[in-house]
């Protein structure tokens, strides 16, 4: 299937098909694709690319005034977690990563690592940094390991199969953070910017919390906002960023980035009904990333875009624009 339009929850294939898209293209649309605010804002962008690092554009100094923590930008999600990690390693000297079973968090080397998924790893596995510890998610994984320098987790497991912990699982993880003097990086790509219903989930044990993409909201970008109190004071290394990307704090990213911030707030309460209403269809998750057990081709027949997730595939997994109003809902659960 090839996109040829995309607008609001609708997706038109080359083929001039008609589908009602519960993915928002992996979560980026929160407001619906081309939304008018988003268009509005790129166009009215005037400078549309600046130096990276060397001198950002204003939009970007904007957007940095804008973010709860202090930050340092990426540009994909597995950007914002590499920064993550690397952070951990410049504030403990320590290279152990706790990591989960059922985790993503990207295919760069480094997040590969903390990634469970062995299609992605395995090809790659004698080139992977380490050592990582894997444990289950939503259990405490008792005493850190003394070489572990970070534990880094998904308040919700999103591609794997919408998993929710206990309420108490960042807790405790906080506190094993803590005894240990490890950093906890919370990695809410997925999961936050409003899809299960809060802008910064785990903000309040997070030492780094990481988010992307709907951030750029189509376009790439990504942040580790540093929770604990000058945690970006490691990346003081000298004259040069020693961690950068031509593409950071792209300014159109970045403008889009501020519409998101102004309008997801708005959204939340119906992110929690919507939730609900996808709960008494038997969708498990939270907010608007949702699961259920189910056929990612047969609902492409049906007319309705999902993703495969979980373990094997076996899942299909909606994550749709925020913006999704009842009756978008009432269609996509009769066609599915
Ligand atoms: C939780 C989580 N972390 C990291 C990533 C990687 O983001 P990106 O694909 O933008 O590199 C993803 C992508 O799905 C994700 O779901």
């Amino acid at each position: 299937m090839i996109w040829a339009e995309a607008e609001g929850c609708r997706v038109v294939d080359t083929d001039g098909r008609e589908y009602l898209d519960l993915s928002a293209g992996f979560g980026v649309a929160a407001l619906g694709h081309r939304n008018p605010k988003i268009l509005a804002a790129w166009r009215a962008q005037r400078v549309v690319h600046a130096l990276g690092d060397l001198a950002e554009a204003e939009i970007a100094v904007e957007l940095r005034r804008r973010l709860p923590r202090p930050a340092k930008l990426g540009v994909t999600g597995e950007d914002a977690v590499e920064i993550a990690l690397r952070t951990a390693l410049l504030a403990t000297g320590k290279p152990g990563i706790l990591a989960f079973e059922g985790a993503y968090h990207g295919t760069g080397l480094l997040a590969l690592a903390a990634t469970s998924i062995d299609a992605f790893r395995l090809p790659f596995r004698t080139w992977l940094p380490g050592p990582v510890y894997r444990r289950r998610f939503g259990e405490d994984p008792g005493p850190l390991p003394a070489r572990c320098g970070c534990v880094i987790v998904e308040p919700v497991q999103a591609r794997g199969g919408a998993q929710v912990p206990s309420p108490d699982f960042l807790r405790v993880l906080r506190r094993r953070c803590t005894a240990r003097g490890a950093l906890l990086i919370v990695d809410a790509i997925y999961a936050g910017l409003g899809r299960t219903g809060e802008l910064w989930p785990g903000a309040e044990f997070a030492d780094v919390l990481v988010v992307g993409k709907a951030l750029g909201h189509g376009l790439p970008i990504s942040a580790a906002l540093f929770y604990r109190d000058e945690l970006e004071r490691v990346w003081e290394l000298g004259d040069e960023d020693v961690y950068t990307h031509t593409h950071v704090g792209n300014p159109l990213a970045c403008t889009a980035a501020l519409v998101v911030l102004d309008e997801v707030p708005k959204l939340l309460d119906r992110v929690d009904a919507a939730g609900e209403r996808f709960e008494r269809e038997g969708w498990h998750g939270k907010g608007l990333l949702r699961a259920r057990e189910g056929d990612a081709g047969e609902a492409l027949r049906r007319g309705v875009i999902v993703i495969p997730a979980g373990p094997g595939g076996k899942l299909i997994s909606a994550t749709p624009p925020l913006t999704i109003t009842d009756a978008d809902l009432d269609e996509a659960f009769s066609l599915l």
